[in-house]
């Protein structure tokens, strides 16, 4: 029997997945590593950590049962999108990476469109230059640490970097490359006229694939420390969304996911390019050969109810830990005894600044309405609705855009939750379904593996062989009409208090 390896650089931590040749979970581990927070809304990595990371979660899932290194066939790389992995010429890490969430260099945002000018930049990468992306933060070294900046000598995504200690291959995939603002993402290959406008140059960027090419295989200085023989093959793999999407099925018109992890993204697939001028959402190359996605990304989704849980739940933790639960659990059982709307509750997710629909890395978060009458229960629904409205906000965005919503797949630790997706079914308004296997990118990371090796003729092959649907979740009528009121109030919320935000953060710089 073969099994495929998929490997996935989270922000959290790694995860290793292995599914054999129909595409059935055979094993998974998981090694969490810190995130750095020097500055409010700055979040850097230490790529060491990726690694570490990724040799604990490969000895957890080859130990498992019925596991052996010798029948791996091929490894997918996947990892958090955007960030920056800094090399100098011996190809050693300069600084710590810098990642997606990071929200410090707005001002390079402004300065790269300058100098490209927005409607180059939307013709060609086919998105704003956002700050979470790499182009501004390559360009916020150059502006800040000159030093490291001259040091330059490649730049890296952070799966790429995995990758290049576990091949010796600089290389990256079409999705992940979309999202650096130096992308040609129609043509799917790096744009010389951006990355040669901002005085980059064309070999600090890896060679680009689409995602079940195979980049490398597995050098012999590294497979003895990672339990794997050496020689086998590792495909490109995808950003973390794109191959999350290819573990979900997102790859045919209609297909729509809906993802509530860390971030929260609503994930469409599309046949053809195609572009939100007021770029709003997303548009870049799916890990489907040849073809698209539409994406809208929330910055704090999970990461909102979190951060509750962490600063507001330890109540529910101890709780937790006495009745042997989770403390997510606890935690929505409480807010599930509320009403829908949390008697006039609304919260405003933007812990982290936000994307989709208001790029604002001033944005904060906000309890709007809290009354004598809120507790405890209220707030942790009104966070769980508060994201949701966030990500309904995609969903009218692409169906403005003319892609088709049919069927919508939840996955993530939201789809977990009974409760939070029947809230998505009654804000979306569509019947929700969830995925026999929701273990995230990892799983099409390895699926990505099994194409690339020959396994399955094509990535809508490995797909409809391995995901399969599982129950359904339909909207509720009488929540759906009360959602919808809340849903416009949230709406109106942002641009009223959109100048305030950025008052209250020069208080206290
Ligand atoms: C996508 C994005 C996030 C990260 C999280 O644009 O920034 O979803 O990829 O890992």
């Amino acid at each position: 029997m073969k099994y495929y390896l998929g490997i996935d650089i989270g922000t959290t931590g790694c995860k290793a997945l292995v599914v054999d040749e129909a595409g059935n979970l055979v094993a998974g581990g998981v090694a969490e590593y810190p995130l750095y927070t020097p500055r409010p809304n700055w979040a850097e990595q230490d790529p060491a950590d990726w690694w570490e990371g990724t040799r604990v979660a490969l000895g957890k899932v080859l130990s498992a049962p019925g596991v052996d290194g010798e029948n791996i066939a091929g490894i997918g790389l996947t990892g958090q999108m955007h960030g920056s992995v800094f090399l100098d010429g011996k190809n050693e890490v300069l600084r710590r990476a810098i990642l997606w969430c990071d929200q410090r260099t707005h001002l390079e945002c402004r300065q790269i469109t300058e100098m490209v000018g927005y409607e180059r930049i939307m013709k060609i990468n086919c998105n704003p230059v956002l700050p979470g992306f790499q182009a501004p933060k390559i360009q916020w070294v150059k502006n800040n640490e000159h030093a490291v900046y001259e040091r330059i000598a490649r730049v890296l995504l952070p799966k790429d970097y995995i990758r290049y200690l576990l091949t010796g291959e600089l290389a990256t995939d079409v999705s992940d490359a979309s999202g650096t603002s130096l992308f040609d993402v129609p043509r799917r290959q790096w744009s010389e006229e951006i990355i040669s406008t901002l005085g980059y140059k064309m070999e600090w960027f890896g060679r680009c694939y689409e995602s079940p090419e195979i980049t490398g295989s597995v050098r012999a200085e590294v497979a003895h420390t990672l339990g794997l023989p050496p020689g086998i093959p590792v495909v490109a793999g995808g950003g973390d969304n794109a191959a999350g999407a290819i573990g979900t099925g997102i790859v045919n018109p209609g297909l729509v996911s809906a993802s509530l992890g860390t971030s929260g993204v609503v994930f469409a697939f599309s046949e053809k390019v195609r572009i939100d001028m007021q770029g709003r959402v997303h548009t870049f190359c799916h890990a489907v050969p040849g073809k698209w996605h539409v994406m809208g990304v929330m910055l704090s989704a999970g990461g909102s109810l979190r951060w509750f849980r962490d600063v507001l739940g330890m109540e529910e933790k101890n709780v937790a830990t006495l009745l042997e639960k989770d403390a997510y659990e606890v935690l929505t059982e409480e807010a599930a005894l509320v009403p829908p709307g949390c008697e006039g509750l609304v919260f405003l997710p933007y812990l982290t600044g936000e994307r989709t629909p208001n790029a604002d890395p001033h944005a904060r978060g906000v309890f709007f309405g809290l009354t004598l009458k809120h507790r405890k229960n209220e707030m942790a629904r009104s966070v769980m609705e508060g994201v949701t409205f966030g990500m309904r906000d995609s969903f009218e965005i692409i169906r403005e855009m003319g892609i088709p919503v049919g069927e919508v797949r939840a996955i993530g630790g939201g789809a977990k939750s009974p409760l939070w997706r029947n809230i998505q079914a009654d804000i979306y308004q569509v019947p929700l379904l969830t995925v026999r296997i929701d273990e995230g990118p990892a799983f099409g990371a390895a699926l990505l593996a099994a194409v690339g090796t020959g396994a399955f003729p094509g990535v809508e092959e490995a797909c409809r062989r391995a995901v399969r649907t599982t129950d359904q979740v339909r909207p509720h009528p009488t929540n759906v009409e009360k959602y919808e009121t809340y849903y416009r109030l949230y709406r109106d919320l942002y641009p009223v208090l959109k100048n305030f935000y950025s008052r209250v953060g020069e208080i206290d710089k």
